[in-house]
């Protein structure tokens, strides 16, 4: 009989397919009348070298397998090679070798050699065509190989799969940071606009009466020098009287009390965008100042007394539950806007006669609590996810920046502390903020 012949030309190419078919070698098969001897002689050809066990095959199809354990295992035998030597292959073989497609898939394969072949591992497998004609041999190690390499490929797909998702998340929040940027720019363009507009106007205006004002105060001028005989009385006299009259009924005392008025209304715009601008300052970071040592009920009570004027022209009652609380470290002027954001929101909210706003202060499980609840026209269900929004606001033009909740939740998330909301409309708003008692977070 011919020797077999198992050589393979390189490495099994496993990554491109998913099956057995690179894994085949194309080992020529024995017969089932080889004897044991020839069987051994088969298996000390250095081309065998690789083989555990050589495929036995009767007319195409496989009908068992021997392997080099089984033959050791019988010469070792006293008088083994005498007694077995002689005899067909056939009576020492394995007649339920593993035998599988050339089309198994490749973790189809794994699995069945893992139920199929035993420990220690003294078989290769065979492997058939669709119809079961013999094809080739198959080694276990290689499907192991194969499997693994599948497996590190996996592995790189999903490291590539993650680091393109890491990315465009990245992207994603990027693109939603300048989008919220945007609509920050556009809401502060629009408010500083507004004044920017009259103040704009009004100086225009004032500008045309000073230039009225001033041609008057020249022309009665040079009237009164006339007169006066303190210059030669010119042809111009006529000319000044004429000036004179057609510029008196525009430059009156109510003209100059206007004009004052147009200057106080620029400086309320002025005022207006420099609040505007002060507000945007605070809103970029937590205060450069630092952090201090801070009893959050005197910051509570210096914020009510800020507000005191407006508590009393509305005449709105407060009252006030201070409970014993740990000095808390944090920045006390950006707490202290915190605050004043949040009681004069409440105070706006009132619009009845028997205006209440409670504030209580207590310490509960290591955070202080702020609790500022008033009862006023509470928040529409469809505003609520919006309030802490830069530049969401209901109030009317001039009145709101819509710029305080957004600035309260920055400064409290920098201490590392949580602000909540709660609000029914008709009834009244109650708005909680947690400090812990060490600030943490960025920029705290
Ligand atoms: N206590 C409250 N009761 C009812 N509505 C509130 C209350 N607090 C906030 N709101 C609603 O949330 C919106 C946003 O509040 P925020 O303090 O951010 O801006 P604003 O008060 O409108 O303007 P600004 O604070 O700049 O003057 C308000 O316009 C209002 O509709
Ligand atoms: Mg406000």
């Amino acid at each position: 009989m011919k020797p077999a012949l198992t050589t393979r030309a390189s490495a099994p190419a496993v990554a491109a397919s998913a099956d057995l078919q690179p894994l085949l070698l194309p080992t020529a098969p024995v017969e089932p009348e080889t004897s044991v001897l020839d069987v051994a002689r088969l298996f000390l050809d250095p081309r065998h070298a690789g083989l555990l066990s050589l495929p036995v095959v009767d007319a195409g199809r496989p009908v068992g397998s021997i392997s080099r354990y089984e033959l050791m295992r019988v010469f070792l035998m006293p008088y083994g090679r005498e007694l077995y030597g002689r005899r067909p292959i056939t009576a020492l073989m394995n007649a339920r070798p593993l035998v599988l497609a050339a089309a198994t898939p490749l973790d189809q394969a794994a699995r069945a050699i893992a139920t199929h072949i035993k420990s220690p591992i003294t078989d290769d497998f065979v492997l058939v065509d669709a119809e079961g004609r013999y094809l080739g041999t198959g080694l276990v190690l290689d499907v192991l190989r194969a499997v693994e390499s599948r497996l590190a490929e996996r592995g790189g797909e999903l490291e590539r799969a993650y680091a393109r998702l890491k990315s465009s998340q990245l992207q994603l929040v990027q693109s939603e940071k300048m989008a919220s940027l945007g609509q920050m720019v556009a809401g502060l363009v629009h408010e500083i606009n507004t004044p920017l507009g009259y103040v704009r106007n009004n100086v225009e205006m004032s500008r045309e009466l000073i230039g009225d004002a001033a041609r008057l105060v020249a022309a009665q001028q040079s009237v009164i020098d006339a007169l006066t005989g303190a210059s030669e009385p010119g042809a111009d006299l006529d000319a000044r009287l004429v000036e004179i009259e057609a510029l008196r009924p525009r430059i009156d005392a109510a003209a100059l009390e206007d004009l004052g008025g147009l200057l106080e209304d620029t400086l309320h715009g002025v005022g207006q965008i420099g609040d505007l601008v002060l507000n945007l300052k605070d809103f970029s970071r937590l205060d450069q100042s630092g952090l201090q040592k801070a009893d959050v009920n005197k910051l509570v009570d210096s914020a009510l007394k800020i507000v005191q004027h407006l508590l009393r022209k509305r005449d709105v009652a407060v009252m006030r539950e201070a409970g014993a609380l740990p000095e808390i470290e944090c920045a006390p002027a950006q707490i202290n806007q915190v605050l004043l954001n949040l009681l004069g929101n409440a105070i706006q909210a009132i619009e009845h006669e028997r205006g209440r706003i409670v504030v209580r202060t207590q310490v509960l499980d290591g955070r202080v609590l702020i609790l500022i609840e008033d009862n006023g026209k509470g928040i529409a269900v469809e505003h609520l996810s919006r309030i802490f929004d830069p530049f969401f606001t209901t109030k009317p033009v001039g009145q709101g920046t819509g710029m305080g909740l957004a600035i309260s939740h920055q400064i409290v998330e920098q201490h590392g502390g949580v602000i909540r909301v709660a609000s029914k409309p008709g009834v009244g708003t109650r708005f909680l903020v947690v400090l812990p008692i060490a600030a943490r977070g960025e920029g705290a």
